[in-house]
């Protein structure tokens, strides 16, 4: 029986095991979240501790026999004293302490970048505007470098949220909210609008990219390059159906006449990981269905279907692949 179990409960482990932990607060990859994560432990074991002897008082309570003398009270007043007023006030003050101490911690006193961060329903707005960079739904950064986020909404209240790097925000309409943030180790951290927000608010996803300072700079370097011009007749057909079809109406792509911003900025449209902001690999068919019809894949979003026929869908796709 005992094997039984045990094998049981490794079965259920398994997965923790494979998990990569890109959407997780007790991972922190940067200072912010690791004070975070601290606080979360330290208040963890603490609260734990208190829950614990306040069960085992009650259990103690529940299996007492009462006094036979009831005029004696059955615990003195000290008691009462020390065990519900003067313990619970040191625990709560030393809290206290500490969870504003790290409040000190979480605004890091200097800045290497500033990226602007607008929510929309259901996606993400980038822009580094001192690089002059717009895209969405992926945030690059250098390691080892502090950036501070400045996040506002266009529309309704959303928050920002990437667990392993930092606490979350209010991403508040005509407000300019700041965060600082820096990650200590390459990698690709996870992150979620964390404010209900509508219809689509558990798939506005987002991806923090932390690069080798490096391969930031070659990054910034890629994304500064003007578009290239269509190399064939197909890719040219293609960036004819993109007019024809309106896209600009709603999307912008650097160096072309296109500056539409009710939807994403598209110049960079063919190197991002994800599409929807996160819920598709971004590869041809997934591109394709989402531009065909991308109401079934994100019921509400503003993105209507197209209507477009094969040939010139296909075109369409290839031009925007070409957008890196
Ligand atoms: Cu945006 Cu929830």
């Amino acid at each position: 029986m005992i094997p039984r179990l045990m094998l049981g409960a490794a079965v259920l482990l398994l997965p923790g095991c494979r998990q990569q932990h890109i959407q997780s607060a007790v991972h922190p990859a940067g200072p912010a979240a690791a004070e975070i994560a601290w606080l979360w432990w330290l208040m963890f074991f603490v609260l734990g501790a208190v829950s614990l002897l306040v069960f085992v008082l009650f259990a103690i309570a529940i299996r007492r026999r009462p006094p036979r003398d009831h005029r004696q009270p059955p615990l003195g007043e000290r008691f009462i004293v020390i065990g519900g007023i003067v313990l619970p006030s040191i625990v709560l003050l030393v809290l206290l302490l500490f969870s504003v101490q790290s409040s000190g911690v979480l605004l890091l006193p200097e800045r290497d970048l500033t990226i602007e961060i607008t929510g929309h329903l259901w996606w993400w707005e980038v822009r580094y505007p001192e690089q002059e960079i717009h895209t969405a739904n992926e945030i690059h950064i250098p390691v080892g470098r502090p950036v501070l986020l400045e996040l506002t909404s266009a529309d309704v209240i959303h928050s920002f949220w990437v667990p392993n790097l930092a606490g979350k925000l209010d991403m508040i309409p005509g407000q300019k909210n700041r965060l600082s943030l820096q990650a200590d180790k390459p990698g690709i951290y996870r992150g979620q609008c964390a404010e209900y927000c509508g219809l689509q608010h558990a798939l506005m996803a987002l991806v923090v990219v932390a690069l080798p300072p490096a391969e930031f700079d070659d990054w910034l370097a890629a994304k500064k390059r003007p578009v290239p011009e269509p190399a064939n007749a197909q890719v040219e057909q293609g960036r004819r159906v993109f007019f024809a079809a309106a896209c600009d109406n709603c999307h912008a792509v650097r160096g072309t006449k296109a500056a539409g911003r009710i939807g994403p900025d598209l110049t960079h449209i063919g190197s991002r990981v994800t599409l929807g902001a996160g819920i598709l690999a971004n590869n041809r068919g997934n591109l394709a269905g989402w531009i065909a019809n991308p109401q079934p894949l994100k019921p509400g979003n503003r993105m209507p279907p197209s209507y477009l026929p094969a040939g010139d869908l296909l075109a369409l796709v290839n031009y925007l692949e070409t957008l890196e």
